[in-house]
């Protein structure tokens, strides 16, 4: 077993050196080039993050492979080669794409992140489940940004590939990001054990906000001090540091990040119509209720005196409301 992963891994290592060679250095890799280029991903980033290019072609990381004498039933089980579905030919799984190069915490490359170029279908493909690649255990970027995260005591949490690639490029280099849809368990107790502070930063949409919900629950249930920035209208932290640069980034967003609770009630407040009178009460009960879901009394008292400035309202008479509603939660 451990001879079948040294070559998944050492196949890996080729793989991601002859991609970058043919983004870098080949006509194939222009359109991708160009397309980098127009993301503003500068020379020196494609370099640090090993970004490559793989041509849209059924056999040019098999033929290498094949000349190199890999066994291609085990290359096809590292991901890295597709199975035609009358099972008789495999073929190069990704095809003019480009690509990220997945490492484990000790910097190998385990996996592959492929973009598509244009409007193709998936956006991103990804490695499968290998013994090498355990999606659930593993962030991308750690092993780049643990040094970082250690002396700052504090790590981003990022959506995507690009945000995080983005963010180091304006000299953001604690950010990490769960590979594909939502952070695990496992994640989360990676991300304490090397920094008690996180603040996530997912894309402001739908998706992004419920996706926030859930991995503060996670990060704070494994022990993290936890905050939620965001960013304005739809965008995400790719599209909002290539519009207004780093530096807003970090002093407007990073450093403007709120807390779990305050950013709750701010997604609670969104969903009613305040000025209606009807729809005030409801969020104020809503608001109290997640109020009253908080352990500390003094951050409970805290919240309570905002939500009474806010809606001019005597603490009094949210305190008496609140009692109301922890009992009928009893
Ligand atoms: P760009 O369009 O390149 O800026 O991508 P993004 O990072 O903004 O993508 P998005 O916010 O849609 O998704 C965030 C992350 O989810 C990506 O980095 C991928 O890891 C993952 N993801 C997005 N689309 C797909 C998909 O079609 N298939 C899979 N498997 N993962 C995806
Ligand atoms: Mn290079
Ligand atoms: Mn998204
Ligand atoms: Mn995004
Ligand atoms: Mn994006």
């Amino acid at each position: 077993i451990r001879r079948k992963k040294d070559t998944m891994l050492s196949a890996h290592d080729f793989a991601a050196k002859l991609y970058h060679h043919l983004l870098r250095n080949t006509d194939h890799g222009e359109n991708a080039r160009n397309y980098l280029l127009n993301r503003q991903i500068q020379l020196a980033t494609i370099e640090e993050f090993a970004l490559g290019y793989s041509p849209d072609s059924w056999n040019t990381l098999l033929y290498q492979l094949e000349k190199r004498e890999y066994p291609l039933p085990l290359m096809e089980e590292a991901g890295l080669l597709s199975r035609s579905e009358n099972g008789e030919r495999l073929f190069d799984k990704f095809r003019g794409r480009v690509m990220f190069p997945i490492h484990d915490s000790q910097g190998q490359v385990v996996a592959f992140g492929a973009r598509a170029l244009g409007d193709a279908q998936p956006k991103y493909l990804n490695s499968p489940e290998t013994p090498l690649f355990n999606k659930s255990q593993l962030l991308f970027n750690l092993h780049r940004a643990r040094t970082s995260i250690r002396k700052q005591q504090e790590a981003v949490l990022f959506e995507g590939y690009v945000d995080v690639i983005s963010a180091w490029q304006a000299g953001i280099q604690n950010g990490v990001a769960s590979l594909g849809t939502s952070l695990t368990e496992q994640q989360a107790r990676i991300i304490r054990r090397n920094s008690e502070h996180v603040t996530i930063c997912y894309d402001s949409d739908q998706a992004g906000t419920l996706a926030a919900f859930k991995a503060a629950d996670l990060l704070e249930k494994a022990g993290c001090f936890v905050k939620v920035a965001q960013m304005p209208g739809g965008m995400d932290p790719d599209d909002y540091i290539r519009k207004y640069g780093g530096e807003r980034f970090r002093n407007d967003i990073l450093l403007h990040a709120s807390s779990v609770m305050a950013f709750r009630l701010q997604v609670i407040r969104s969903r009613y119509a305040l000025s209606d009178e009807t729809e005030r009460m409801q969020y104020i009960h809503e608001a109290l209720t997640e109020i009253s879901h908080l352990p500390s009394a003094v951050e409970r008292d805290h919240y309570m005196r905002q939500l009474a400035e806010e809606f001019h309202l005597s603490l009094d008479a949210l305190k008496l409301e609140q009692k109301k509603v922890f009992k009928t939660q009893k």
